[in-house]
Parts: structure tokens; sequence; C-alpha cells
């Protein structure tokens, strides 16, 4: 037996060629379900006849299709081998076209029973197998194929049989495909979708193409139909047994991702009637703009993969469609099918709900970096017959979908004259997307210019026109004038992105720039399970030999698709509907297609007074004003805050959803007046302080009746991803701060002074090895209201910049379970990332005031704060705003964990004070946080006050 195909550069034999995916009335067979299965190790060790008709599988295995073989039982014995994760590099040598030995395969076999009527004329339809394989039916070779995530069918017909058929799949892991499949992902296998039987009488429709425009309010449709004699009918636009080829055209609703309106289609045959839905739309490039329908619009997109914690590479309908809904929910527009044609489901849901989508072809040969792109197939002729029938099979699946309004020819394969054909193929096949490569850097063979992790400067000198050239005056013509995208940017790793706001400040500046796409929606973990208890594992979990770590847990939606407060940050950010309070309101409409209609006002006060306004219809693009509701006086500090929400049920969200809200401060609050202080007292042990008493060494250790752990100088926070990488190698700002010992420093008291109202001690804090240090000076008084604590630190020596924090840590009792503050919330915000938080009253229990990061990082710092009670423990009240954290472990702890069951509290709970943290910046894959978002060592003060807390 040959196995030459799964070596082959050729893209497989005997596959029909490519058409659109069409809902059919002919009879169609489901063959998912549960398939008999081996796995062996390698080639040489396959099942020899195990294709026959007849041949006994009883004792083998079995395995749900669709499935990857590697997340079968993933939680327990995992009979199938393990996923491994790797980034760039391939995993195996790079030696074209010799793979390697130990290449496992899976036979698959299953009967099943033609139904009564469907006749033995039929395709055998396969949505996605990985990474390639081999059709029997009957004992008949089909044909095989690679092209992972890309439709296959095969002529069933002469194999077919009323009653019991046998259809025998065998799938390898590696094969010539894989050279063209080095996405940065989970590696896997399997027939991961669906696999169907579909009847194709004679007459039968075998492919549809929808050409259907809009301009001022008139739609334009034909329709190429094969075969042509079919007939089209579109019940609401009063189209009947028309002739799909002649040109119709009328007054129609546009489609756009504000507007998803589809109208119900028909193209028959007498044999067969196929389902369509048509939105009517023109998409095009005009003066450096993309425009939808005439207008520009913004791309506030994400990378979609497709993974899910426990089924892998295979999604349900149910997870896709609440994932899109999630998106729209949180104000995403746009989707970049990171890096392959996505399950075809997920652009019906995409049509239906409005999104623009980006439709990516199956194609990544980025490990070719490491032989400096020698051997790239996307530079050598004996590929391009793989090329072209990749970008042919998403093309052709995929052209009838309004939601795409670009194709994009793969990622990360450098260039050449392989993307270049593939290139030319879209622009013969279909004029009305753009077509988008990132790698085509020149603007060569593609319409839009598209970057990735572009740092924030550059971003605003390309709006500007004033990028450097290209190499040859007419490239640098044509890209000079071409619409910018960032098709990936703020890599959304752990905590952050930071810096969104103003990469969204430069879209909304420049014409040009017109949004991006987060890298990226989804953190890929994979669930497991250690004494009973949850977590998501990431790279090297499985033991697997080279890997990326959690370079692969980068997403805005946690594994479970739960939102991370990144995700939080980008809604408000990307908010179609902008809302400043100021002396008035203003409401600017940043949709592109709608007014604000849909939309009701409602308003509330920190103090507790609310209602709703009436905001005048806004229409899109423009803006209106309106003013600040009559309010009683009040003597406290005070905030408004105005809320857009939908006012009636949407497909993605209920009535009431918050598409938007804007805050301004109306009042603030009154200074404090100072109580008279109580005197110092010493005692045989230390000292005393209204109900406050002191070691001899001058550490607070009992206030307001708690027992407390004295505030130590802090500069340091447990690294986020951004600190331990750099462009996805590990390495970055963390080691420096371990190397200057910014973890460990060393307290020592340097003078106490005793005064008659305040106890004064001066430390030095700051690491051994080194000169940096703090000399800080602690100034205790106290009145009847409480304890309070003036604290200023002046740098010395030389440190090290940026550094992560500038506070305070002390520890309390385990009986601090909640938090209730007055600052920023309801979630965590930094330095560059608090578009989304609102200034008011918040409460938390502790475990709610943890961020779950698959891999333990600092998190949960609510910013602004300006009193916080430590329910069971203290009052807490700030001279000025602050950032407090409150963790059951220490920073030290969260550094060490892995994983977020490694976690275990202590037998303290640990308050952070700090006037300034470092920016959360996006430097694990991009640039460095902004200089104006860099913390250095710099002189502070910070004024507390510690009270009783209220009994609850
Ligand atoms: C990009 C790549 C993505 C992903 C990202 C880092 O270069 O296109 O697939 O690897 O970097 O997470």
């Amino acid at each position: 037996m040959t196995h030459s195909y799964v070596t082959d550069l050729g893209p497989g034999v005997g596959a029909l060629p490519p058409r659109a995916r069409l809902a059919s009335d002919a009879p169609r067979l489901d063959l998912d379900g549960t398939w008999r299965f081996r796995l062996v190790p390698a080639l040489d060790d396959v099942t020899m006849g195990f294709e026959a008709t007849g041949f006994d599988a009883s004792d083998w295995d079995e395995i749900p299709v669709p499935s990857t073989w590697q997340m079968i039982d993933i939680t327990g014995a995992a009979p199938f081998g393990k996923p491994a994760y790797l980034n760039i590099r391939y995993p195996f040598p790079v030696d074209v076209p010799v793979l390697p030995e130990a290449n496992p395969t899976g036979e698959y076999v299953r009967t099943f029973t033609l139904p009564d009527r469907f006749g033995t004329d039929a395709v055998l339809r396969f949505e996605g197998v990985e990474s390639c394989f081999a059709v029997w039916l009957n004992g008949l070779r089909l044909g095989d194929a690679k092209g992972s995530r890309l439709p296959h069918e095969f002529d069933a017909s002469d194999a077919l049989v009323e009653g019991e058929n046998t259809l025998a799949v065998r799938v390898h892991q590696y094969s010539s495909g894989s050279y063209l499949e080095d996405q940065d992902y989970w590696r896997v296998s399997g027939i991961f979708r669906s696999v169907s039987l579909v009847a194709t009488p004679a007459d039968i429709v075998r492919d549809v193409f929808v050409h259907a425009s809009y301009s001022s309010g008139i739609g334009t449709l034909t329709v190429d139909v094969d075969p042509p004699t079919a007939r089209l009918n579109v019940p609401e636009l009063g189209i009947t047994d028309a002739d799909p080829s002649v040109p119709w055209s009328g007054p129609v609703e546009p489609w756009s991702n504000e507007t998803p309106r589809l109208y119900d289609a028909y193209v028959s045959t007498p044999a067969e009637t196929v389902a369509l839905r048509i939105g009517f739309r023109t998409v095009g490039i005009v003066g450096s703009q993309i425009l939808l329908n005439g207008v520009p619009v913004m791309f506030s997109g994400v990378n979609r993969h497709e993974w899910h914690p426990e089924t892998g590479r295979t999604l349900s309908w149910e997870t896709i469609h609440d994932e899109l809904c999630l998106m729209k929910r949180h104000n995403i527009n746009a989707i970049r099918t990171s890096h392959y044609a996505p399950d075809p489901r997920m652009l019906d849901l995409a049509d239906e709900l409005g999104f623009l989508v980006i439709d990516e072809c199956d194609l990544e040969t980025h490990g070719f970096q490491y032989t400096d792109w020698e051997g790239l197939p996307t530079d050598d002729p004996r590929w391009e017959p793989a090329l072209l029938d990749r970008i042919a099979r998403m093309v052709e699946r995929d052209k009838n979908h309004p939601c795409i309004v670009g194709w994009s020819l793969g990622n990360e394969s450098h260039t050449g004259s392989g993307l270049a054909a593939m290139a030319a193929w879209v622009k013969g096949r279909d004029t009305s997307r753009f077509l988008h490569y990132e790698g085509d850097r020149a603007l060569a063979y593609t319409d839009v210019w598209s970057q990735m992790y572009t740092p924030i400067d550059e971003v605003e000198r390309i709006g500007r026109g004033e990028e450097d050239p290209t190499a040859e005056p007419a490239l640098d013509e044509h890209r000079r004038q071409a619409p910018y995208l960032l098709c990936e940017y703020v890599h959304a790793m752990g905590n952050g992105p930071g810096e969104v706001a103003d990469y969204q400040r430069l879209f909304e500046t420049y014409p040009r720039l017109q949004g991006g796409f987060v890298w990226e929606w989804l953190d890929h973990g994979i669930r497991q399970v250690r004494d009973g208890v949850d977590y998501y594992a990431y790279g090297g979990d499985f033991g697997e030999p080279d890997h990326d770590r959690n370079f692969i847990i980068d997403g805005l939606v946690f594994p479970d698709r739960t939102p991370s407060p990144g995700l939080v940050e980008y809604a408000a950010v990307v908010a179609p509907v902008r809302i400043t309070v100021a002396d008035r309101i203003t409401v600017e409409n940043l949709h592109r297609f709608v007014d604000t209609t849909d939309l009701v006002f409602v308003w509330s006060t920190t103090d507790g007074v609310r209602g709703t306004l009436d905001v005048p219809p806004v229409p899109a693009g423009e803006s209106v004003t309106v003013a600040i509701p009559e309010l009683p006086t009040s003597a406290s500090e005070r905030w408004l805050t105005l809320s857009a929400r939908l006012a009636t049920d949407t497909a993605w969200a209920a009535a009431g959803h918050e598409v938007a809200s804007g805050q301004g401060q109306l009042q603030t609050a009154a200074p404090n007046t100072p109580g008279s202080p109580l005197p110092l007292e010493a005692d045989g042990v230390g000292y005393r302080l209204g109900d406050a008493r002191f070691d001899r060494r001058g550490r607070v250790v009992d206030v307001a009746g708690v027992t407390v752990g004295a505030p130590v100088f802090d500069v340091y926070r447990a690294p986020i991803d951004n600190e331990l990488y750099r462009y996805g190698d590990p390495g970055g700002q963390a080691a420096e701060w371990h190397r200057h010992g910014l973890h460990r420093p060393i307290q020592t008291v340097i003078s106490i002074e005793a005064g008659a109202h305040s106890l004064t001690v001066v430390t030095h804090e700051g690491p051994s090895g080194w000169n940096h240090l703090y000399e800080l000076t602690w100034v205790w008084t106290a009145t009847e209201t409480g304890l309070h604590l003036d604290l200023t630190g002046t740098p010395q020596g030389t440190w090290p910049s940026p550094i992560p924090r500038l506070g305070i840590t002390m520890s309390l009792p385990t009986s601090v379970t909640r938090m209730t503050w007055f600052g920023s919330g309801p979630g965590e915000a930094y330095v560059d990332s608090h578009t989304a938080v609102r200034v008011g009253q918040w409460s938390a229990t502790l475990a709610e005031l943890q961020t779950p990061y698959v891999r333990p990082q600092e998190n949960g710092r609510r910013a602004d704060v300006r009193w916080a009670e430590l329910t069971g423990g203290l009052t807490v009240t700030f001279d000025e705003p602050i950032g407090v954290t409150l963790r059951p472990w220490t920073s030290q702890a969260l550094e060490a964990a892995a994983h977020t069951v490694d976690l275990v509290p202590d037998d303290r709970v640990w308050l952070t004070m700090d006037v300034a943290q470092h920016a959360l910046g996006t430097a694990a894959c991009g640039p460095l946080p902004q200089q104006t978002n860099v913390l250095s060592a710099r002189p502070f003060r910070m004024g507390v006050t510690f009270s009783r807390c209220p009994p609850g």
C-alpha cells in the first residue's frame, strides 16, 4: 500500500471541485455520531483491509465524530494521546517533504443504512479533517485530501449501495498539509467537523453565486446558478420563478453589521430547492477608505480561533451562537477568522447577527522563519496547486455570505509567487470584496494595508500618511492611498491589554485608520481537574517535548468564555455611543448606519438619585447635548452616570442591556475637619495612639481592635505576561525586576521619634546587593476618628525603570471576607485600562475581588478608592484616591503559582494600597508601554486613616 499522498505536495486526488455550502432540500444523511476507531503510531502500522465491506472492527475503540482524538477523555486517561501547543516552530524537522516516522494515524470505520428513496447518486461531504485523509466507501477508494479547515466532497455514486454501506476514513496527524498549517495553536488531529452524505439527484443545484449589491435605497441582484436553467424566488421582493441571471433591481433594505437585514430566497430545479439568505450590500475602497454601502466603516474586531476547553477544535452550534452574542454585547462588530475558514455555521450567524468578517484562508508557514524562509512553500511553484486549492475551497464555500467583506490569503507565510497566484485567483473570481494579507507588506497584490502590533506612534504616522516609503514608487503610491487595518493589535494575554483607548483615539482621528482586531478572542485553555478542582492547562502541561508555555492563553475571554476585564475594557473603548458628562451631557452616536432610537437613556448619581433622560434621536455620526437633570442639593461627592440601554430585545441581548455609559463629577467632597490629636503613650512593650498599638520598633500591631501585620513598602507585583514575554519569547521586564531585587526589599528602621501626639518612624527599604532604596517617613497620629498614617517616600540610589508599583502592603485577619468601597469599579483598573470603570460605591467578596487569570499574575486592583470597608476588619480612608488590592495570598505566592489551582489561601488577608502602578501595556507581543504610562521611582506621599469597620 502506498501512502505517498501523505507527503505529496499536492492538495489531494479525487475530491470534487469546490462549491458553495448550500441549504438544500435534497435528502441528506448525517454521519456524525459514534464511529469505530483505531489509532496506530505510524504509517507502517496501518490496518490492511480496514476499508473492506465486512471488515470486523467490533473490537476497536469508539470515538465520537466530530472530535479531535487528542481531546478524548483529556481530564482522564486520554487514550489517544494529548494535545501539544506550539506557536511558530513546526512540531517536526523542516525537511520538505519528509515527515516524522511517528505519524499517528487514526482509522475510522462506520456503517450506515441508506434511507429509502435516497437514491445512490450522492456526495460524501467532510467539513473538516485534520490534517490529511483518505476515504473508502464499500471498499472503493474515493480519494484523499488535505486542507484541514476546508470542506471536501467526494462523489459516492459509484460506490453507494442500497441498504448497508461501510465508510472508512484514514486520518494522518502529519502530512505535507502540515507545512501549510503552522498556526499558533494546539496541534490536534481527527475528523473534527461534521460528515454527511448528500443526495445529488439529476438536475441538482450544483452551485450558486449570489451577487447582491446596494446603493441609495436600491438593491441589485443576479445569481449565477449551475445549472443556469434553475429558477429564482425571493417572495419578499416579488421575485417569482425568475431567471436568476437576469439582473433584478428595486428598493430594498440594505444589509450592514448594524442592520443585518436578510431576504429569504430560493433557487430551484425540478429536483431540488436551495434556500439562501441574501443581504444587499456593497463593499468598496474609495479614497483610502473601506466603504460599506458608501459609508466608511470602523472595524472594532477580534481574531477568532475555534477552541473549546473540553472539545477542542469541535464546537457546538450553541457555543458559536453564544460566543457571537457575547461579542455583540461587548460592542465587537468585526471578526477575522484567524487563521482558517471557520465552522461554516459561524458565518450563518455572523450574517444574521451582523458582523464584518474577514474570512482567512487555512494557511500559515511561519516556521520557515527559522530557515530564513528558505524552502518557503508560498514561493515555490511545486506548492501552487495546494495553495490555489485552499483559497478556492474557502472562497467557493463562503462566497454567498454578506458578512464577508474581505478575503484574507492566510497568515504569516512571508511573501511569494504562490500568494500572488492566490490573490490573482481571487481577483478573477470575486471582485466584490477587498483582499487582505498582512504579509504583503508592499501591497503588491492585495488592497488593504494591514499590520500587526504596530506601536502607537507609528500608527499615528501612518494615519497622517507619513509612513516610510516602500521600495518601488508605484507600489509606494498604491500603499500610500490604501486603507489601513491592524489585523492584530493589543495582545490580550493575561492581565491586559492596556493602551487600547490610545489606539482607538487614533482610529477616530485619521480616516485612513479603520480599526483593528484584538489578538485574540479566547484563551485556549484545556480543562483539567486536580483534587476535584477545575483549572486550565496550557503548553507544556501535557509533557510536550517542545512547547510555547502559556502563550496560547491570550484572549479577551477565559477558556469557558467568561469575559475577562480586558473584554469589558474593550467594550467600553469601542462603544458605538459616547457619552460625556460635563456642564451638559453630550451623546455622540458613533454608529455608521443607525440612529439612537433603539436606545433608552437612564441616569443615576452616586448618592442614589436616578431617572431617565429624554435624548432626541441622534443620527449616525452626529451628536446632541442635553442639560444635566435637576438634582436636589447634596453635601457629598457626587457623580452622574448616563447609561444607554437597548429599548427592546434584540437577537443578541435583552432589553435593558447597557451599550455604553459615561460619567462626570458634579460635586467634589467637602474637606474633612481634622479632630483633635490624641496623645502618644509609651507602655512597656511599645506605644499607644488612641486604640492603636505599636511595638518597640514603631510597627503598628493592632488598630481599631484588629490585629494587623504592619505595612511595609511595596514596589512589587506578580509579573503579568506582558512582563514575562517579548514578542512571544520569554524575557521582558520581570527579569530586570528580579535582578534588581524588587521582590525582596529589606526594611531597616533608621529612627523612631516619639512626639507628644505622633510617632515618626524613618525606614530604609531596598534589596540586598544594590544601592537603590526608598527612605520612608511614617508619621502616625490619631484622633477620635481613627489612626492616621502620613507616609512620604524618597528614592535614593539608582533605580531601574520602570518599577511595578509604588505603595504599601499590610496583612489583616481572615475575618476580612468582603470589601465595600467608594471609588472606581466594579472591576479592576490600571493606568492604561480604566475606560470601563465608573466611580461609585461597590462591594465584592474576597473571592470576587480576584481575577482568575489562567496563569496567576497581578490582578484585582480597584482604582481611585476614597475609602474601603473591609468587613470584619478595618475601614481605610485615603487622603487622596488610591489603588487598593485585597487578596488571600501574597504577590509572591501569586507569582509562584503556575495555575489557579496552585493558589491556596493564607492564614492572613493581604491589603495593598498603591499611589501608582506601571502600565499593563501589551508587550508580550507588541510595543512597550508609552512613556506616559511608565512608572519610575519618584518621591510620593500617601495618607491613610484606619478606623473601626461598621459591623456587618
Ligand atoms: C501573531 C500571529 C498570531 C499569534 C500572535 C501572538 O504574530 O499571527 O497567530 O501567534 O502573533 O499571540
